[in-house]
């Protein structure tokens, strides 16, 4: 079984990526999705969705990160995929999920589920602008306003030339409302020739279970779950191997917190408040004490002021001696 991380767009950035495949348990990351129209992408916007691509397209505990481009336009998104594919990502994803209006209304995204043949096409010149050694993937949903294309899609995704398919359990006019019916993946996983992975409404071990068993699939993909519990791919695999798991501990998950901030502090001045607020909205799934620290900061602007709650939350939650796991996570650079 191979877990990776979701794409999220103004969620998972490179920070976030080496702050989780650093706690362990993932096989490859996906970048947030880059819009492609009918303009040749620069190289240094590649760069800046993927600054791993100056470390050989790996996250600095070496696992994979794909590119992904989202677009409509076949012709545009080959030679975006050209040029992306100069840079040596490690393998291009394609998005055929979004169900953003903005996103949709300018032909990309979940709005291609509805046409199985373009989806083939966009794979297909993907797949042909780029080196063999290069993987090319898809990742849909079930369809757009019900499932009756899905075999269609996953025919046209596999003829076109994709090495996997991640299939998010939802049609678009589901959004990302539960359930996930990954009973709906099965007979595409049972007959597909290319590894299908299963995506959507995975917050633990026991769902990680009852996904693959119910979709047939040999892979998952987590994605806010990943943010809710830090060290669920870990622990995934750990229970799914039968080995014991020592749970991450909210000291823990504070100090990660800290520390992925802390490497942002370059970014615009509301970056902190913003982004801690909303890990924090994530953190509340799993940790019940995420939810008097989000009480806290939920008015504050200013990095400085978020920083001070946080670090006093800290000090209060940890234990009189600090355990060496912890040590080493808060020394730990990002
Ligand atoms: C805030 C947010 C941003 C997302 N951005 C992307 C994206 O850039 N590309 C993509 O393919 N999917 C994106 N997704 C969808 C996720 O990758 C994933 O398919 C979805 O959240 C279902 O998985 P989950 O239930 O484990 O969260 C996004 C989802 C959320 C909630």
């Amino acid at each position: 079984m191979r877990i990776l991380l979701a794409p999220m767009e103004g969620v998972i950035d490179a920070q976030m990526r080496a702050v989780l495949t650093g706690l362990g348990g993932y096989d490859r990351c996906v970048t947030e999705f880059i819009r492609v129209t009918e303009q040749i992408i620069p190289d240094h916007v590649f760069h800046r969705f993927s600054p791993e691509l100056k470390q050989g397209g790996l996250t600095p505990s070496g696992v994979p990160v794909y590119l992904q481009l989202l677009g409509g336009n076949i012709k545009y998104m080959g030679l975006n995929a050209a040029s992306a594919a100069k840079l040596e990502p490690q393998g291009i994803d394609i998005n055929f999920g979004c169900p953003s209006k903005t996103v949709n209304n300018s032909d990309g995204g979940s709005v291609l589920l509805r046409e199985p043949q373009r989806v083939g096409e966009i794979v297909k010149a993907v797949r042909d602008a780029v080196d063999p050694s290069i993987s090319v993937t898809a990742k849909i949903r079930l369809g757009f306003a019900n499932s009756d294309l899905l075999e269609d899609l996953a025919d046209k995704v596999i003829a076109g030339g994709a090495s996997e398919l991640a299939i998010h359990a939802r049609t678009k006019e589901d959004r990302y409302k539960p359930p996930a019916y990954w009973n709906k993946v099965k007979s595409i996983a049972d007959r597909s020739t290319i590894p299908v992975i299963i995506n959507g409404e995975i917050w633990n071990p026991e769902q990680a279970g009852t996904a693959l068993g119910e979709s047939g699939c040999n892979d998952l993909m987590l994605g806010r779950g990943a943010l809710a519990c830090l060290d669920l791919a870990a622990n995934i695999q750990a229970q799914q191997n039968g080995q014991a798991y020592t749970a991450m501990t909210w000291p823990e998950v504070l100090t990660v917190v800290v520390g992925y901030l802390r490497s942002t502090e370059n970014r615009h001045p509301m970056f902190v408040s913003n982004r801690g607020k909303q890990w924090l909205v994530f953190l509340q799934m799993h940790y019940p004490e995420a939810k008097a620290v989000f009480h806290q900061v939920k008015r504050l602007k200013r990095a400085a002021d978020v920083f001070a709650v946080l670090e006093t939350n800290l000090a209060a939650s940890l234990p009189l001696t600090q355990s060496p796991s912890l040590i080493k996570l808060s020394t730990k650079a990002y």
